[in-house]
C-alpha cells in the first residue's frame, strides 16, 4: 500500500455520541437530544458533500442499545420511522446511497421495510454512500464473516489454507468501500465501542468533547483540518513516508 500523507478522506465514520447528556443538560427527556442529533446527521451528510467525501459511516444504533430503558429504545424506533419517511426524498434528490448495515432481523416489519425501500430506490446514487449502522457490532460483522467462510469451507468451495486477510476482508459488511481515513467520536470518550473493529485498522482517530447534537458545519471542519495535519505512516518511518518511499 502506498502510504500518502492526509488530505480529504475517502470515508469518514462517525461515533455520534452526546445525546442524552445534551438532552440532560435542558431538563429534557433523553428522546428530545436523539431528535437534535438528526439535525447533526443532516449537518455531516452536507459536509460529505460539499467536499466530495466518498463515504460517510454512522453507528446509529449499536447491539448493546436494545439494553437501555424500554421508553427510550421506543422513542429511537419512532425516530428512526419518521426520519425514513421525511429525509429520504432529499437524500434521494442529493444523490445520495443509503445503506443500512446490521442484523436488520432484530428490527419490527415497519421499519426494515423503509429500510429495505430507502436502500433499493437510492442504490444506484454516487455522490455520496451513507451507511448507517443500526443493531451493529464489529464483532457481529466479524461473525458473519467467519460464518460464510466455515460454510465455503464445508462445501469444499475454499481450502482453509488458502484464507489470507484478503479473503477475509471481502466477507465483512462494506467491503466493496474503502476503510474509513476517519473516525470522528463526540461526546468525550475516547474509545472505539465495537464499530467496525476490522475496518479500523490504519484510520485515524479524533475524539471531541463536543456533544454530538452541537456538531455544525465549523465543528467538522475542525475535524477535517485536524485530520490534514497527520502523516500516515502504515507501518512504515515517517522518513520513509515523506520521501514518498
Ligand atoms: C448516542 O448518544 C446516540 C445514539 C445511541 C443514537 C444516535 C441516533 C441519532 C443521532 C438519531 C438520528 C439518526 C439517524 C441515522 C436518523 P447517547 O444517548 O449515548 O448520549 P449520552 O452518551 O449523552 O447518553
Amino acid at each position: 500500500m502506498k502510504p500518502d500523507v492526509a488530505s480529504v478522506p475517502q470515508h469518514i465514520a462517525i461515533i455520534m455520541d452526546g445525546n442524552g447528556r445534551w438532552a440532560e443538560r435542558r431538563h429534557r427527556p433523553r428522546a428530545f437530544g436523539h431528535r437534535a442529533g438528526q439535525k447533526a446527521v443532516r449537518e455531516s451528510v452536507a459536509f460529505c458533500l460539499r467536499h466530495s467525501i466518498q463515504v460517510l459511516s454512522l453507528f446509529a444504533f449499536s447491539s448493546e442499545n436494545w439494553h437501555r430503558p424500554e421508553d427510550e429504545v421506543g422513542a429511537l424506533m419512532n425516530l428512526f420511522i419518521r426520519a425514513l419517511d421525511r429525509e429520504v426524498d432529499e437524500l434521494d434528490q442529493q444523490g445520495v446511497c443509503i445503506r443500512f448495515i446490521g442484523d436488520l432481523d432484530a428490527f419490527s416489519s415497519p421499519i426494515r421495510t423503509r429500510m429495505q425501500q430507502a436502500m433499493q430506490r437510492t442504490q444506484a446514487h454516487q455522490q455520496l454512500y451513507l451507511n448507517i449502522a443500526v443493531n451493529y457490532g464489529g464483532r457481529w460483522d466479524m461473525v458473519q464473516a467467519a460464518r460464510k467462510i466455515a460454510r465455503l469451507a464445508t462445501d469444499e468451495q475454499l481450502d482453509p489454507a488458502s484464507i489470507d486477510e484478503a479473503r477475509l476482508a471481502g466477507l465483512f459488511c462494506l467491503a466493496d468501500q474503502p476503510n474509513p481515513d476517519l473516525l470522528i467520536r463526540t461526546g468525550g470518550e475516547r474509545r472505539i465501542s465495537n464499530f467496525m473493529l476490522w475496518q479500523l485498522a490504519y484510520t485515524e482517530l479524533y475524539f471531541t468533547d463536543t456533544l454530538w447534537p452541537d456538531m455544525n458545519e465549523q465543528a467538522f471542519e475542525g475535524a477535517l483540518t485536524d485530520f490534514q495535519l497527520r502523516v500516515r505512516r502504515f507501518g512504515q518511518t515517517t522518513a520513509q513516508v515523506t520521501a514518498g518511499a
